[in-house]
């Protein structure tokens, strides 16, 4: 007789596949904050009740899935960005194994918009993603973090978060002043050729 297949290694019924889903729904809902039209992009995640630094206050679900379909998600989304400008911010790396793609409805979490000077942060406690407080953050306040993009087609990616911190461009914080010189020195460069 064959082993049992577990269920993470089967196709799920499609009562396993609904309660797995209401589960995901639940885990990812969050007293705390609501999705709401943003002013820096679309809809955005907002403050509806105050949180504490250091809090998790929502946790970034989405479908587990293995690295080499992580990998080509990444890319699909990547490529759909390029054509349409869609976001291709939803893969997050969990395991040596395993990713997860929250680019799902029941994932509201996915709405948060970037900032350079962010309010929170993404991070991973076990095989879950949280989103936590890195300051106290009051109703109303839009929820940020930083998306982390590398300095590469900086230009493609015009930030629109606001704060006084901004850099004009959606990039890591670690890239801050790499980018600072680059645009010095293209500056420069317009500059001269006056
Ligand atoms: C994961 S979505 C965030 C939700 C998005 N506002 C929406 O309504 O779908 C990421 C996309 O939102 C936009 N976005 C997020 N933060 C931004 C910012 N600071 N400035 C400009 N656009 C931003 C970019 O188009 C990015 O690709
Ligand atoms: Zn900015």
């Amino acid at each position: 007789m064959g082993k049992k297949k577990r269920k993470s290694e089967r196709k799920l019924s499609k009562s396993e596949e609904r309660r797995r889903i209401e589960k995901l729904t639940k885990r990812g809902k969050s007293k705390s904050v609501e999705v709401r039209g943003s002013e820096i992009h679309g809809r955005g995640v907002y403050c509806i009740k105050p949180i504490k630094a250091e809090q998790y206050f929502i946790e970034y679900v989405g479908n587990r899935i293995g690295k080499n379909e992580g990998e080509k998600r990444a890319w699909d989304q990547f490529e759909k960005h390029e054509k349409t400008g869609a976001a291709a911010v939803y893969i997050f790396n969990l395991t040596k194994k395993w990713d997860l793609d929250g680019d799902v409805e029941w994932n509201p979490a996915r709405l948060i918009n970037h900032s350079c000077d962010p309010n929170s942060e993404a991070i991973q406690d076990g095989k879950r993603i949280h989103l936590q407080a890195l300051r106290d953050i009051g109703v109303d306040e839009e929820i940020t973090f930083d998306y982390g993009f590398d300095i590469e087609c900086y230009e493609d990616h015009p930030c629109r978060c606001g704060s006084g911190k901004c850099v004009g461009y959606i990039v890591g914080r670690d890239f801050h002043d790499q980018l600072a010189e680059r645009l010095a020195a293209k500056e420069e460069e317009t500059s001269g050729a006056k």
